[in-house]
């Protein structure tokens, strides 16, 4: 285990994901039933955007940074990472917008990570903190005890060569337990081929109602760089699609430096 998030934190990937769970979020809440969010792999929780692992990279300047006074679409996201001081992850900024009747669990591997994550929540009892295998979750914390509906974001950190394919048995593990999980799985795009695959291998498994929003920086030529990224939502609420069109044109004109091949799409993968 490689990979740590302190060095991307605030990038172009994590304000896409972001933007777009928050909506997923919110969505869900309009009905009064309680919301279980599941949370796989979960990082450190919140980053400090002037320590020494993200001034490294640089990567947020490139991506939240560029976000300030944002157009409507995007108001929610950055006034709420306005409003929490310290950079958010996902389970910073999804716990500040749990309400009275919403969970949330927490899993993350790395021993070190997930005692921060720990000590960040301390005894908060609507936040549970796994040093737990995000794969081995999926079966084991779904379906949540109480609450009949439930958001799965899963963000593995691609460090591994068969990644996408434990993706597509995550999520078909997921909706095994649980048929009616919305879930939004975050993938890098280097090179076109992969991500398709990976989508034909969940219609080729029967998934059903699955809607994929990508955002290019550039044309995915260079398989040593990340060029753009993915999410992709089963059981989307309803208007997903639009909301998403609107919040993925937003990020391209913030993020975009026109390279040939950016762009956004969103796309409907398979029926319901
Ligand atoms: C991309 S980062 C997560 C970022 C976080 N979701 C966010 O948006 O702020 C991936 C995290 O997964 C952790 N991880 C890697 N493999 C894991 C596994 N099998 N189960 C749980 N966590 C894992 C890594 O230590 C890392 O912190």
């Amino acid at each position: 285990m490689n990979y740590r998030h302190a060095f991307h934190a605030g990038n172009f990937a994590d304000c896409m994901k972001h933007a777009l769970v928050l909506w997923l979020l919110s969505a869900m809440q309009k009905k009064p039933g309680g919301v279980f969010v599941l949370d796989t792999h979960a990082g450190l929780g919140r980053y400090d955007l002037s320590g020494p692992e993200a001034s490294r990279t640089g990567e947020w300047q490139r991506g939240i940074a560029r976000l300030a006074s944002p157009p409507l679409e995007l108001a929610e996201y950055v006034g709420l990472v306005d409003e929490l001081g310290l950079y958010p992850g996902s389970p910073w900024l999804l716990r500040a917008r749990l309400r009275d009747q919403d969970r949330m669990a927490c899993c993350e591997l790395h021993p070190e990570d997930h005692a921060v994550l720990r000590r960040l929540f301390g005894r908060d009892d609507k936040v549970a903190v796994h040093l737990r295998d995000a794969w081995e979750a999926l079966g084991g914390l779904l379906p949540p005890k109480t609450e009949k509906r439930a958001l799965v974001l899963i963000d593995p950190p691609f460090e591994a060569t068969d990644e996408f394919a434990q993706l597509a048995r995550g999520i078909k593990l997921a909706l095994s337990r649980m048929p009616n999980a919305v879930i939004a799985a975050w993938y890098p795009i280097k090179h076109r081929a992969p991500p398709r695959q990976f989508h034909q291998a969940l219609k080729d498994a029967g998934v059903r109602d699955v809607v994929t929003a990508e955002l290019l920086l550039r044309a995915p030529l260079d398989a040593a760089r990340l060029n753009g990224c993915g999410l992709l939502v089963v059981n989307p609420p309803y208007g997903f699609d639009i909301a998403a069109d609107g919040i993925l044109a937003a990020l391209l004109g913030r993020l975009s430096d026109g390279e040939d091949g950016a762009g956004a799409v969103v796309e409907r993968i398979a029926g319901e």
